[in-house]
This record gives structure tokens, sequence and C-alpha cells, in this order.
């Protein structure tokens, strides 16, 4: 596990937070278990390594207890009881079905498609818009709002307290008083609205039937918010950066709208929300590139694995007609996204929404990008839209 001339990987450097993929391909070339011995902290950045220890849950553990150590990086996000592998987590896994199954996202589609119009009808007045911030950023949390039966006036507090709940001081691995702040005024909120309808009437259905207690509802709740809000919008945000910059691929999407699917898997494992997942050995694991020890704190790279050269021909090209094989944008195994339906189509239905009144779009100014250990998300995207 040496790492001749390769800088370990850490979550809090702004440099990689910005663009990571420089360091994971050396860290997949030298160093494919690797370690930050300041941080404690271990990685595993290969597809052939990250793939397997997803669904080797009894080594690669994701209980909530074990993760504590984690809170430096993490916050509350992982401490909720979707995380754990007990027979807990498949109970929460059923009370969630009738809110993220097929069924319920098919169900939802028409709300997302209005939702899409509403936000593009705001935009398509001027020549130059926000594609980041007045459509990637607010699809999701009114998207969130339509799931949960919440009012959407409450949609521009939401979607502040998720971004203050994220948010992490550069450099810096304690979580600050205004993520924990947030917490406090999401959970405060969701309190509040315990008898909304939609799908807070399903959560509270769930613990009047004794499937989840009353707090284990609130905290599901608070999980589809925080887990579902940023990640989507990075999604979107992300997918339609690579094409506004690609006038190539763009023009194959425009007229052939039917590869939405594909550049939606496309935009996933080339630049995906969600960089890496945490995870606690329970037992010393001896790799092909050395032994991890028990109760070593380890980051699995999806980000990395995603762009495997030994997975995908030119990884690091986006390629909207690029064949299918399957990436870990997701995660995979027992905590595979219970929202990975949800998100495939808010974003699917965000992009044909946006041809559907377009000609083209043309980047009109610079990216901007928010920072945090995990997550790819952008706060600006200024496009010039040639309206139909
Ligand atoms: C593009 C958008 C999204 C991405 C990239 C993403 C990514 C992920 C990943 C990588 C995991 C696995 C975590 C782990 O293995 O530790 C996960 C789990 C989860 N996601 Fe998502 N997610 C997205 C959208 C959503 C949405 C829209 C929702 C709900 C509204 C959601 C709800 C969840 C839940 C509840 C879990 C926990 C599943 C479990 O532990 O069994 N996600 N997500």
């Amino acid at each position: 596990m040496t790492m001749p001339g390769v800088a370990a990987y850490d979550p809090l450097d702004v440099a990689t937070q910005s663009d990571p993929y420089p360091l994971y391909h050396a860290l997949r070339e030298a160093a494919p278990l690797g370690c930050h011995e300041r941080l404690d902290l271990w990685t595993l950045s290969r597809h052939e390594d990250v793939a397997p220890a997803l669904h080797d849950h009894a080594t690669f553990a994701s209980d909530a207890a074990a993760l504590s150590p984690f809170d430096r990086f993490l916050g509350i996000r992982e401490a909720g009881y979707v995380a754990g592998d007990s027979r807990r987590h498949d109970a929460l896994r059923e009370v969630l079905r009738p809110l993220l199954g097929a069924t319920a996202v098919e169900r939802l589609q028409p709300e997302v498609e209005a939702i899409a119009d509403r936000l593009l009808d705001d935009l398509a007045g001027g020549g130059v818009a926000d594609l980041a911030a007045g459509y990637a950023r607010r699809l999701p949390v009114l998207v969130t709002c339509a799931l949960l039966g919440l009012p959407e006036a409450d949609a521009p507090a939401i979607g502040g307290w998720v971004d203050a709940l994220f948010g992490r001081r550069p450099g810096l691995a304690e979580v600050p008083p205004e993520a924990v702040a947030g917490l406090r005024a999401l959970w405060a909120y969701l309190e509040d609205h315990a008898g909304a309808p939609g799908g807070m009437a399903t959560l509270a259905q769930a613990a009047d039937a004794g499937a989840v207690t009353r707090e284990e509802s609130r905290d599901i709740a608070l999980i589809l918010v925080a887990a579902g809000i940023k990640t989507t919008s990075g999604l979107i945000g992300t997918m339609l950066m690579r094409l506004a910059a690609d006038p190539e691929q763009q023009r194959l999407v425009w007229r052939e709208p039917a590869l939405g699917r594909g550049v939606v898997e496309e935009a996933l494992r080339h630049d995906g929300p969600a960089q890496w997942v945490a995870r606690v050995t329970t037992r010393p694991v001896v790799t092909a590139h050395g032994t991890i020890r028990a109760h070593a704190r380890v980051l699995l790279l999806i980000g990395s694995a995603n762009r495997d050269e030994r997975r995908y021909a030119d990884p690091d090209a986006f390629d909207v007609r690029r064949p299918a094989v399957r990436n870990l944008a997701f995660g995979s195994g027992l905590h595979f996204c219970a929202g990975a339906a949800l998100a495939r189509l808010e974003a699917r239905v965000a992009l044909q929404a946006l041809i559907a009144r377009t000609e083209a779009i043309e980047p009109a100014g610079p990216v901007e990008r928010i920072l945090t250990p995990a997550e790819r998300e952008l706060a600006r995207l200024p496009c010039a839209l040639a309206l139909r």
C-alpha cells in the first residue's frame, strides 16, 4: 500500500473537492488501497474493489454506531436509521416502498413535468438563465414537497436548511454550527408538519401501524429531504453543464430526445453527485493491495470507480451514446439508493422539458460549484437559451 508520489485522498481539501478526477486516476494506478494517515482514513478507488466492498456489508459495515467517528465529515447524514445493516433496515425499506417504489414514482411523473414547466416559464423570459440556481436546484426541492405533501411555499426555506446541513467550512473537519442549526430547523419543521397529507401521511400511518416509531418516521422524512435534494440538483446541473459545453453532443440529444435515459446514466457515471460512501471494517481485510485493519474507516470512492479505465473505455469522456454499462453512482447492494427511480425521473424530465422549449443552450458565464466533502453540485450555470 505504498503511495509513491501520490497524495492521499482528503475529502476536506478544496482543490480535490473542486476536481477530484486527476487524483482518483493517480490513486487507481499507484495506490488502489490508499490511506490518509493524519485523518486515519482509508480509500478504495478501483471499480473491481469498490463494487464487492459495497456488497460485503458484513465486512464493510455502515452501522450508525460504528460510523460515529465519521461525524467529523458527515455530521448527521449517516447517523440515521436507514444507515444500519440490521433487520430494522429491511423494515425501513418496506416503509419507503409506497413512497419511492416504481408505481409511486410513475404516479409522480405528471407532477414533476408540471414543476419543470413552471420553472422554465420563470426562466424563459430573458436570453440568459441560470440553469443551476433557477432550475436544477429548485426542481428537486419542489418535487420533495410534492412527494411528502409539504406546502410549496416552504420550498425556499427547506432548500436553505438543506444547504446549511451539508455546508462545511473549507478544510475543517468539524461540523459547523450552521449545519447543526440547519438540521434542527429542518427537524422542527418536519415535527410541525407531521400531520401533512401525502408522503408525510404515509409515514405517519407506518408509525400508527407500529412498523416504525414516531421518531423513526420523522427521521425517514428528514433523510428523504436530505438525501434527495442536493444529489438530484447535482445530477441535473452537471448534466446540463456538460451538454451546454459540448454543442456536438447537445445536438445529438436535442435531435433525439429518446437518448435522455442514456444521457442521465452517463451524467451519473461521469461526474455523479455522490462521490463516496463511508464504511467501517468489522475485521481485518486482506486485499490484493494490502491489508486494512479492523475498525478502519474506509471511503469507497464510487466517483473514481465510475471512471475506472479497466471498466469503461475512454472513461473521462462524456459520451451520450456510451453503451450502457452499470455504474455505481447510486451505490450497490443492501443500501442501493432508495430514491434512484425518482432521481432518474427528475433528471430525465428536466432534460426533456428543456429540449421541448429550446433549440439550444450555450454557456454564458462562469460556472460556480458548491464544494462539500462528498457531493458534486452547481451553484450557478449561466446559459443563453435559444427558445423555440
Ligand atoms: C442523483 C441523485 C441521487 C444520488 C446520486 C444518490 C446516491 C445515493 C447513494 C450512493 C446511496 C448509498 C449510500 C450508501 O451505500 O451508504 C444512497 C442511499 C439512499 N438514497 Fe439516494 N441518491 C440520490 C437521490 C435520492 C433521492 C431523490 C432520494 C429520496 C427522495 C434518495 C434516498 C436515499 C435513501 C433513503 C438512501 C438510503 C438507502 C439505504 O440505506 O438502504 N436518494 N443514495
